[in-house]
């Protein structure tokens, strides 16, 4: 059992009010609130260590370049990657599925297959969309049914020894539903494909073990993990990270330049190029702990218990539809009233300091199945309670009333 008002105490922004009213911040998938222990440790890295890392003999530099490769491992022995260096720092999920699409580029050919599907986030769409472009590869989208799930017959169908890699969410950022990747992995690897999981939605509320999973690259952001914005991952297999060229040259990235030849640093470097964002890396250790001291097994129970709470609650409300119905879901609820714009009741409900996102969640292709414009997003961190949702359902009430 969570002590969840010890847990609210951590977080310093939930304590305040919005437009006069208590904060009802109900909108973790689009980030997530920062708890002291992180805003702490940003403090203190620049109050006690700040200089560039891998580059000086001096104390602070190697103080610093310690504290990032701790952070790393801490990440490693988080999503169990065999090694630290195939742990990758980025700026963020978009960073990182665009390193690996870039990367593609050398190895597709025209006729290639590249599969997404059609719950993924723009940015699992667009860099497919420019490999593609790029190669002469075709884009191929596995298609969804109305409970917001993915069809996997169709994508059983859709693989074959053409398709090159997958690219699919581990959890719906617009609807909630948590994908069989499992399954998905092994139909992929089975042709001959590599496969990866974006984990950007997935990564808040459970902990990925990369090697039961078998995935060949595992990508999420910090800050939906109560990190620092600017920082992401990229896992990647081993053999992988080796087959790909770098992204990006610069300093750090080489192990020897001259004007005639440039030799590539080993991993993780090869994929590192510039000064880094230091403090995020060092940053995105701390929140891990944070997150692993509350235990994944005990925050999944307990979003579960606030989603169907929510649920139940919302489905009461009379013209309320939910997109996204499967029975594998997180703490993720679109939907919207019929008649009413979703961006209305946004508006009207923040002003009773309620906030949740509005609009197609990055994610138009979901709101052109379903013809709509958009919805509106509540979701749900292990930090909410069910009297936070009572507010929201009074606060819709009342936006229902005053726009019917
Ligand atoms: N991808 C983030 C969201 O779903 C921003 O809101």
């Amino acid at each position: 059992m969570l002590d969840i008002q010890k847990i609210r105490a951590d977080f310093p922004i939930l304590n305040q009010k919005v437009n006069g009213k208590p904060l009802v911040y109900f909108d973790n998938g689009a980030t997530s609130q920062k708890p002291q222990v992180v805003i702490d440790a940003i403090a203190k890295y620049y109050n006690e260590i700040n200089a560039n890392i891998h580059r000086g003999v001096h104390t602070l530099s190697q103080l610093a370049t310690d504290a990032y490769e701790v952070s790393r491992g801490k990440i490693q022995n988080h999503i169990n990657a065999k090694h630290a260096y195939e742990v990758i720092f980025t700026s963020g999920t978009t960073h990182s599925i665009n390193m690996v699409a870039n990367g593609f580029a050398s190895l597709l050919k025209s006729g290639d297959e590249v599969l997404v599907s059609a719950l993924e986030h723009h940015s699992n769409i667009v860099p497919w969309q420019m490999l593609c472009e790029r190669t002469g590869a075709v884009l191929k989208v596995i298609p969804m049914n109305d409970k917001g799930e993915l069809v996997m017959p169709e994508y059983v169908k859709l693989l074959s020894t053409k398709t090159k890699i997958v690219a699919v969410n581990h959890i719906s950022n617009a609807l909630g539903t948590i994908n069989p990747i499992k399954y998905m992995i092994d139909k992929a690897h089975e042709v001959g494909a590599a496969i990866l999981i974006d984990g950007a939605q997935a990564t808040p509320h459970l902990k990925p073990d990369v090697q039961a999973l078998g995935c060949d690259f595992y990508v999420f952001s910090g800050h939906k993990v109560c990190g620092p914005t600017g920082i992401g991952i990229l896992y990647g297999k081993e053999e992988w990270l080796r087959k790909l060229p770098p992204y990006q040259g610069g300093g750090e990235m080489i192990a020897t330049v001259t004007f005639e030849k440039t030799t590539y640093a080993d991993l993780p470097h090869k994929f590192e190029a510039g000064t880094p964002n230091i403090e995020g890396g060092i940053v995105l250790g701390t929140a891990i702990d944070y997150l692993n001291s509350i235990g994944f097994e005990n925050i999944a129970a307990y979003e579960h218990e606030l989603l169907e709470y929510a649920t139940e609650k919302l489905l009461n409300i009379e013209d309320l539809k939910i997109y996204g119905t499967s029975e594998q879901k997180t703490s993720v609820i679109s939907f919207n009233i019929a008649g009413i714009h979703p961006y209305d009741i946004g508006t009207i409900i923040d002003k009773l300091g309620i906030a949740v996102r509005t609009g197609h969640h990055c994610a138009q292709p979901i709101m052109d199945f379903y013809k709509i414009p958009g919805t509106l997003r509540a979701s749900f961190a292990f930090y909410n309670t069910k009297e936070e949702i009572d507010l929201m359902i009074a606060a819709l009430q009342k936006a229902k009333m005053m726009l019917s």
